[in-house]
């Protein structure tokens, strides 16, 4: 069983990312889904169906409903973690390859920064009290000591393949209009900045962000219709885990086990037996510059113990031999939840149709998303694979 081929995108839109405090979550929504419909030829009459991806701002479909004006149509307010937005776009595929819908749209939003507070801030459900409370860069701050001891990199050359990671992500996203951040950093300020969660400085973490994005699927045989030059869903995969890791004294925290799962599923949908070689370029959940890096091993871009190399020998690099984050990532664009996995799927669909301007990669054929919402020991992920050509 696989989605491949069976569905395409026809139109995306994407707000820019940052602070937007003249907008609120609907306006965004509006922007975002106007930009789609412009770009794939349609008139918000033609959706038949829509997806809202959304973790804490919006209640229900009348999220949507409300800003579209959408005219007595379903919506379906879609929540799964970090992993919302490309939750959203696969429950609309799936209708879509089910033959429920001719024309779909996923969108999804979030509008974190007039919070008054710092980081992420999502109400959790309520609990008895007794589970353990971590921040998001505390908890995956273990990742890099774990790493680096299993590894046997001393603290100064781990931290400075972490900073690889983010000075790589900044200066792609320099090149972007859409991102949040768009500067280059200097690896030495990315080295001293202030610590957030040991060993992690701020420089290592995401930032946060206001944002939405959105996709309009149609059946792959109808694409041609509406674009000359579609891009093809080959596999989409979201993965839940069983929260074993924190039961286990033993949990080594150099693997997400979730993000591995996903990637095995969706290149068997996909039909990827070499995903360094097979992937053109790739979006990853670089919420914490540790993450990015146990990414590359789990999805096997990186052999095991051998990521930090590749980091610093610039294969991850925008001309590097499998270029990942070219827009520049979480670290660029903060991680407004519900959009980032669509806004992670634009790249790819610019990237795709040789559009991303300063950015654009040599003739890509083959383009992976990934997101990772939770904690190391207790994960959702998701993984896509999108091509430029059906086969
Ligand atoms: N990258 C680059 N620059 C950043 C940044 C980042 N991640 N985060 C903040 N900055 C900059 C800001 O632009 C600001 O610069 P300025 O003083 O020149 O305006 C400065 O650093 C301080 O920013 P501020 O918004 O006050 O940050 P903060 O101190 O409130 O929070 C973090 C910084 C890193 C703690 C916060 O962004 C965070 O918690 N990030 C993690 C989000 C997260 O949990 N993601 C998890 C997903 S699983």
């Amino acid at each position: 069983m696989s989605i491949k081929d069976k569905v395409a995108i026809i139109g995306m839109g994407c707000t820019s990312f940052g602070e937007h405090w003249d907008k609120s979550a609907s306006d965004l929504l509006v922007e975002a889904a106007y930009e789609a419909l412009e770009d794939a030829g349609l008139e918000p009459r033609d959706i038949q169906a829509y997806w809202l991806g959304t973790c804490a701002s919006g209640w229900a479909g009348i999220s949507l409903s409300e800003p579209l004006k959408i005219q007595y149509r379903p919506v379906t307010r879609v929540e799964n973690f970090c992993a919302t937005g490309t939750d959203a776009f696969r429950n609309a595929c799936y209708a879509v390859a089910a033959g429920a819908y001719d024309i779909a749209m996923a969108i999804g939003v979030e509008k974190l920064k007039d919070s008054g507070y710092s980081g992420l801030v999502i109400t959790p459900p309520p609990g008895d009290g007794t589970a353990p409370n971590y921040s998001a860069p505390a908890a995956f701050s273990l990742l890099a000591p774990a790493y680096f001891k299993k590894y046997g990199l001393d603290p100064e050359t781990g931290k400075l393949v972490l900073a690889r990671i983010a000075y790589k992500n900044h200066k792609n996203g320099a090149l972007n209009p859409k991102a949040q951040f768009r500067q280059e950093v200097p690896l030495e300020k990315i080295l001293n900045s202030p610590i957030v969660a040991a060993p992690l400085g701020i420089m290592d973490c995401s930032g946060v962000a206001d944002g939405a994005a959105a996709a309009i699927i149609v059946r792959s045989e109808d694409a041609k219709k509406f674009k000359k030059d579609p891009v093809y869903v080959k596999a989409i995969s979201v993965v839940c885990g069983p929260g074993h890791g924190a039961l286990h004294q033993d949990f080594d925290f150099t693997s997400i086990r979730e993000t591995y799962y996903a990637g095995l599923d969706a290149y068997r949908q996909a039909g990827i037996t070499n995903p360094r070689k097979e992937i053109s370029m790739a979006e990853v959940h670089d919420c914490f510059t540790p993450t990015e890096l146990v990414i590359y091993e789990d999805l096997g871009f990186s052999e095991r113990g051998k990521a930090w190399q590749d980091v610093l020998n610039g294969v991850f690099d925008l001309d590097g031999e499998l270029p990942v984050n070219p827009d520049g990532g979480l670290k660029s664009f903060g991680h407004p939840i519900g959009a980032s996995g669509l806004r992670m799927l634009y790249e790819m669909y610019l990237q795709l149709r040789g559009l991303a301007g300063p950015r654009q990669i040599d003739n890509p054929k083959l383009g992976l998303t990934h997101n990772l919402g939770g904690f190391p020991w207790e994960a959702v992920c998701s993984v896509c694979i999108v091509g430029k050509e059906t086969g």
